[in-house]
């Protein structure tokens, strides 16, 4: 059995002091709840307070990005042993913020999966097609090239530790969220290509989130469907009340 997994994806938003506020009021609401498993993902500047605040709880810290190399003259730029002393446990990777913004292709995203293995840091990794896409019909090849470049080389044991994210770009920050028979059929492919490439079993255990205007009202639905095991949260996190209804729906 899959453990459903909820991330919030605070993006650049909170100062550290906004940030207290927020995982102290997730806190109190959800320090008793080991499943489903539940993750905070910060800006960069919080996730050290965020971390204390969390502290002792089953809540876990993630970052929403991340550099490859282990130090040197990256200027501006954060390392896997960096957020691993910080307590973090994954890293989001291949957003389609830092692909379509920050010009991340599925080759950096690859190179950031494997330090994030190697590291001992686990990836949420996201794939997804543009609403062009999806209206030329060809939201499955799409996503079966994301995921297949950006998951290249990787062993079917380290598959087991990533978390692949499931985000349509149409409905993120849209308040459109895809229905859940459209995500359902999406994740089924996705788990499909799992088992193309790892095997059956890997297919069967690594869990696939959605992504995209997730909220208090359509959580249960999608959550519903067979294989999506949990949700990649942005604007809905940002506020306790919303996110703990979809980490309790
Ligand atoms: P949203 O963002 O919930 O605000 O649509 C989701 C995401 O980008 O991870």
């Amino acid at each position: 059995m899959r453990k459903r997994i909820i991330a919030g994806n605070w993006k650049m938003n909170e100062t550290i002091d906004e940030s207290v506020a927020l995982a102290s009021a997730i806190k109190s609401s959800l320090f008793e709840i080991d499943d489903p498993e539940v993750v905070l993902c910060p800006p960069f500047t919080s996730i050290a307070r965020v971390g204390e605040i969390i502290y002792g709880t089953a809540i876990e810290l993630g970052a929403q990005n991340m550099y490859w190399e282990q130090s040197g003259a990256y200027t501006g730029e954060i390392s896997p042993p960096m957020l691993k002393a910080l307590g973090c446990r994954y890293v989001i990777l291949g957003h389609s913020e830092r692909r379509g913004l920050f010009g991340e292709t599925d080759a950096v995203v690859n190179r950031k999966i494997k330090a994030c293995l190697e590291n001992g840091l686990s990836p949420i990794v996201c794939v997804g097609e543009t609403l062009e896409k999806r209206e030329a019909g060809v939201t499955r090849e799409i996503v079966s090239k994301q995921f297949t470049r950006s998951l290249a080389g990787i062993s079917g044991e380290d598959i087991k530790r990533c978390v692949i994210a499931y985000e349509p770009i149409w409905a993120i920050g849209t308040g459109r969220t895809a229905t859940p028979v459209q995500a359902q059929e999406v994740h089924a492919f996705i788990r499909s290509l799992i088992a193309e490439s790892f095997g059956r079993e890997a297919a069967d255990e690594v869990r696939i989130q959605y992504g995209g205007s997730v909220n208090p009202d359509n959580a249960g639905g999608i959550l519903s469907q067979p294989d999506i095991d949990g949700a990649l949260v942005g604007g809905a996190s940002l506020k306790a009340e919303s996110f703990c209804r979809i980490v309790l729906s």
